[in-house]
């Protein structure tokens, strides 16, 4: 047979064989479109809503329906408003439009962020992981639907380079979630840990970001302060992972926090990339302090001022002012613990 006969009827075999995958995303690079554009009232969570009340009541609480309207994107957004963004925040065609057109707002479809339709609808039709036979619509079922690779297509990507107004990636990974997991090998998916139907648990739940962490041991031996923090909870990827402004800090102070004596933080830390004239976001990761999901202590050894009271906090920075600068948003960060201590 010709051999690029061969060739071709491989490459049919192949593309026959690879799980179709409309449901995922790209990264950001356009927004999506739903095949629905011309029946707006479906694009609406409160559509579904009717039929699906527990999918929707815990969507209702979830990151990903404030994934617009939180206060901490949109005051990030105001200083790089970058159609980019809205392709992950809001990512409906629709919701861009309104976007626009200034028509967000309380009631739009844009302030929904993620929702039902930015993920179950495509081409016309609904799609998920699996099928009831009595569905009152027709479901498509791809595999794949809620895979880790599935939550990458929005959590792992590269930082951008926009020169001139047009849009690439560059090398250097901005959230790096999924190769993190990847890298550890954990057995068990994303939605496992994450997902209580449609919950999202994660840090902006404090009850699930306050259970991480085992309360601090403290011992004094002359004037150097031991302080041990165990993390009980099981994890599959750094800590802190995601956005590039999250950090875990440890802090101590001998006067209430008006000063600090001693910060250890745990983040990614980026210094500006090579800046050419019109080139934006170009950085690079300079060291790297996050926890590993293999390490489950955290140790530091102080030295103190013997006799003076000890005010200790642990913080989760969603937005930590070190990495990104003043934030305007209110709850850029979590007080997971605090104490006096009297050594
Ligand atoms: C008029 C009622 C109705 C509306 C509106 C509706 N659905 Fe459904 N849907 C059903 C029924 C009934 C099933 C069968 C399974 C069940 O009972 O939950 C189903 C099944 C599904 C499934 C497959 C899961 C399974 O167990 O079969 C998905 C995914 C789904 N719907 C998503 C949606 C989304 C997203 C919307 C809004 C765009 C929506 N549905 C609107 C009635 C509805
Ligand atoms: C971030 C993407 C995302 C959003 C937003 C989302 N879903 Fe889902 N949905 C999923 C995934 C992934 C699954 C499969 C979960 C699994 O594997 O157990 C799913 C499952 C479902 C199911 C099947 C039954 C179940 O709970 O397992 C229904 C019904 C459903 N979603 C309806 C909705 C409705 C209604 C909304 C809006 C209120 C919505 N979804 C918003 C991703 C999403
Ligand atoms: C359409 C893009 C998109 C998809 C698909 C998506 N996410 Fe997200 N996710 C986001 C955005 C954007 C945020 C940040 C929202 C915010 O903080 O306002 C987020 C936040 C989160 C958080 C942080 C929660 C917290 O409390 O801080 C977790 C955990 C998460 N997503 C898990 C998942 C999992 C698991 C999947 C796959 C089933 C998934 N996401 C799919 C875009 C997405
Ligand atoms: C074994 C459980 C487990 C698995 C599996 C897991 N995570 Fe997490 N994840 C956690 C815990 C615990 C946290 C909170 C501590 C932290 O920030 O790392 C977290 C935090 C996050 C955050 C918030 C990061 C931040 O610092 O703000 C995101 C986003 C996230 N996970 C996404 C994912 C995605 C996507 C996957 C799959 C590729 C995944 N996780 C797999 C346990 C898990
Ligand atoms: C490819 C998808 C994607 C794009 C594009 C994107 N983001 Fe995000 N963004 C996410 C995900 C996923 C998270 C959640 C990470 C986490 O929880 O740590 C997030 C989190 C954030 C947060 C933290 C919100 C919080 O509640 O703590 C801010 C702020 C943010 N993004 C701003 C932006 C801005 C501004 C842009 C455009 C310059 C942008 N994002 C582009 C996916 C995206």
């Amino acid at each position: 047979m010709n051999l690029n006969l061969i060739k071709f009827i491989f490459v049919l075999i192949f593309l026959f064989c690879q799980e179709s995958q409309d449901t995922f995303f790209d990264k950001g690079l356009t927004p999506i479109e739903t095949g629905f554009e011309t029946e707006k009232s479906k694009l609406s969570a409160s559509y579904c809503k009717s039929c699906h009340a527990k999918s929707h009541s815990t969507w209702e609480d979830s990151i990903h329906r404030k994934s617009w309207k939180n206060s901490l994107f949109q005051h990030s957004f105001e200083l790089e408003p970058m159609d980019w963004c809205i392709h992950c925040h809001a990512p409906l065609i629709s919701q861009k439009k309104e976007i626009y057109l200034k028509k967000s707002g309380k009631n739009s479809l844009s302030d929904e962020g993620i929702n039902c339709a930015s993920c179950h609808l495509r081409k016309g039709k609904i799609y998920g992981n699996k099928k009831n036979q009595n569905s009152f619509h027709e479901v498509i079922v791809e595999k794949n639907f809620g895979s880790p690779e599935y939550c990458a297509s929005c959590h792992e990507f590269n930082f951008p380079t926009l020169k001139s107004g047009s849009f690439k990636f560059s090398h250097e990974p901005m959230q790096s979630t999924y190769s993190e997991y990847r890298k550890y090998g954990s057995e068990k998916k994303c939605n496992s840990c994450h997902m209580e139907n449609h919950f999202v648990k994660g840090p902006h739940s404090k009850n699930f970001l306050r259970s991480i962490f085992a309360t601090a041991e403290f011992e004094f031996e002359e004037n150097v302060l031991f302080i041990a923090i165990e993390i009980i909870k099981k994890r599959a990827h750094h800590l802190p992972s995601g956005d590039l402004f999250r950090s875990l800090s440890i802090e101590l102070s001998y006067d209430n926090f008006k000063t600090k004596f001693f910060t250890k933080k745990f983040a990614r830390f980026y210094k500006m990339g090579q800046k050419d004239s019109g080139t934006i976001w170009n950085r690079e990761l300079e060291y790297d302090s996050s926890i590993k999901p293999t390490d489950s202590l955290i140790r530091v050894a102080v030295d103190i001022v013997k006799k003076k009271k000890i005010d200790y906090r642990l913080l989760y920075y969603f937005h930590d002012p070190e990495l990104g600068g003043e934030s305007k948003a209110e709850n850029s960060f979590l007080i997971l613990q605090e104490k006096k201590l009297n050594p």
